[in-house]
């Protein structure tokens, strides 16, 4: 099957799962449901759920036990992006091709909405571990890395830095740490989580771990390169944001051109890490050419 074929089979899956999961409701305070489900259901690439099934599918684990992770981590990837929509943060007007959460449903239940999304996560994970008796360290194990992919560690201390990063220019180090932090964890994770879920060995989860912290760096230089040079239809988010609120990104420390090659090598890096799989791998590695040449 091609790359584009088995991508869009995941995503199939996923949609069909989130979609259970996110429920809408009736009667008082049911806006939290619609508000949810709004953003959910507005699509995105599906990246970090296709990345765990991909893995599970690699290590030969079981697709639908997986699934709850995949999804969990795709709520609280939502949840993070309606928080970095909200006029206190990026304050940007379209994601996924429609109007930001907070746009529709305003600031305080854009908020709110975004909490409720990551406490669902949670939630899912373990209503699945209590009701099929998971208490095993592996499934301990993927939820810890995806909470510290989320948290004050991971994801949202490189909002943090970013935050602080506006407006000046930092030195490479700091923002390549930003980018592992605010983008490159929760890249991390569903490749980490469906490791461990799958028993993965020692050397696959450390070849599994080099090869989602390249493109998982790689994946947010690109997005700092498409806010330069794409298109606000194609990517369904405005282009220019970054130079609008004075961000400090890789387009504009090193230029479109040097961030590229950076890129390239990254890339490259992620795809060689994948070698002691051997052909089993070539999904994988499709998908860190796919977030190099994407255009949303
Ligand atoms: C956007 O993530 C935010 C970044 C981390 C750069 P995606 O580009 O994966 O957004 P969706 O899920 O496809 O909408
Ligand atoms: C956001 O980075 C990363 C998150 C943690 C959501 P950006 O602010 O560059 O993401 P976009 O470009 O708005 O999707
Ligand atoms: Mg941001
Ligand atoms: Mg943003
Ligand atoms: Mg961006």
């Amino acid at each position: 099957m091609d790359f584009k074929s088995k991508y869009n089979g995941y995503v199939k899956a996923v949609n069909a799962a989130l979609d259970g999961i996110v429920k809408t409701g009736a009667g008082p305070g049911a806006v939290i449901y619609d508000a949810m489900k709004y953003s959910v259901a507005a699509g995105g690439k599906r990246l970090r759920p296709v990345l765990a099934l991909a893995v599970c599918e690699l290590l030969k684990g079981d697709i639908n036990d997986v699934m709850v992770f995949a999804c969990a981590i795709e709520l609280i990837h939502t949840y993070s992006l309606i928080h970095d929509d909200l006029p206190a943060m990026d304050d940007d007007d379209y994601r996924r091709g429609i109007p930001t959460n907070h746009k529709v449903f305003g600031e305080a239940t854009a908020i709110l909405a975004g909490d409720a999304l990551l406490n669902k996560a949670y939630e899912l994970m373990i209503t699945h571990v209590v009701k099929n008796s998971l208490y095993t360290k592996n499934y301990a194990q993927a939820i810890n890395v995806i909470a510290a992919g989320a948290g004050a560690e991971g994801m949202i201390l490189g909002q943090v830095i970013d935050m602080e990063s506006e407006g000046k220019r930092v030195s490479g180090e700091t923002l390549e740490y930003m980018h592992r932090c605010k983008t490159g964890a929760l890249i991390k994770a569903p490749v980490l989580a469906a490791a461990s879920i799958c028993g993965a060995t020692p050397d696959e989860y450390e070849s599994l771990g080099k090869y989602a912290r390249n493109i998982g760096l790689a994946f947010q230089v690109k997005d700092d390169i498409m806010d330069v040079s794409g298109s606000s239809q194609q990517m369904g988010k405005p282009s220019g944001s970054d130079a609008a609120s004075n961000k400090s990104t890789y387009a504009t420390l090193y230029g479109a051109e040097r961030a590229s090659e950076l890129l390239d090598e990254m890339i490259q890096e992620a795809v060689d890490s994948l070698k002691c799989f051997g052909d089993r791998a070539g999904f994988l590695k499709d998908l860190a050419i796919f977030i190099r040449d994407r255009d949303n």
